[in-house]
């Protein structure tokens, strides 16, 4: 039986021109688009998308509680998928819009889960808001053999104390409540000097910062802080 089929797009990390340009077709071209959304409030990835959208698109807002230590429960994910695959049985192609790229600590990954045993589900990657961060600071990732390690910042602090004790580069994603926790280990580690800050990369209202300029011990959600052990991964 033909159906429709599941794009998992990446939209990038904020800017709507860090689009690819074939997330931007498939994301004129579908009839259907699929977005995680707050429990009330604006969707993050919606919003990016939005002054591309040809409209007349039907939406489907998944409601979950996002941010900072949140885990939507299956059932959202079960409803949402089963929503998806309503449209996609009447051959009526949809795109779940991902903020950054899909496949990296996405939520779309729950809905691939559910849906590619099911019908065709395909990820067209973005730009992740990892990249764009290291583009917003200057600071090139990793070089030559280093091994960049990616940390979640709500990990308990020996956690991320040992993790960046055996790290060359770091990225710590998920900031949020635990900044002044990953102040206290990136500074016993003696890497505060040259930790990068990056709050909301890529949007109007980007902030870059070195980490010791920060005053403050709470960050928006999307913040990450770079580090790597030799300052700059060229040196
Ligand atoms: C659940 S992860 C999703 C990552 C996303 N799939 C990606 O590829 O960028 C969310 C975390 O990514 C980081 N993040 C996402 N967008 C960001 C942005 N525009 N600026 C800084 N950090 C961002 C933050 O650390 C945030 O807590």
């Amino acid at each position: 039986m033909t159906s429709g089929t599941v794009w998992g797009l990446g939209v990038g990390p904020g800017d709507p021109e860090l689009l690819t340009l074939k997330a931007l077709r498939i994301l004129r071209a579908v009839p259907v688009i699929a977005y995680p959304a707050p429990d009330t409030g604006e969707s993050f990835a919606r919003a990016v998308a939005a002054p591309h959208l040809p409209g007349g698109q039907t939406e489907i807002a998944i409601r979950m509680p996002l941010g900072d230590g949140q885990f939507p429960k299956a059932e959202i994910y079960d409803a949402a998928a089963a929503e998806i695959l309503s449209h996609i049985e009447e051959r009526r192609d949809v795109a779940v819009l991902c903020e950054g790229d899909p496949f990296f600590y996405g939520s779309f990954m729950y809905l691939y889960e559910r849906l590619a045993p099911r019908c065709p589900v395909h990820v067209v990657p973005g730009v992740s808001s990892l990249m764009a961060c290291a583009g917003a600071a200057g600071s090139p990732l990793a070089a030559r053999n280093d091994v960049l390690t990616i940390i979640p910042a709500p990990l308990p602090e020996e956690e991320l104390r040992a993790r960046l004790a055996g790290a060359e580069a770091a990225a710590f994603v998920k900031v949020g409540r635990h900044f002044a926790k990953l102040k206290r280990v990136i500074a016993a580690e003696g890497l505060t000097a040259t930790a990068h800050y990056v709050e909301r990369a890529s949007l109007a209202a980007e902030r870059v910062l070195p980490l010791a300029d920060v005053q403050e011990d709470r960050a928006p959600y999307f913040s990450m802080v770079l580090v790597h052990r030799r300052g700059r991964a060229w040196r």
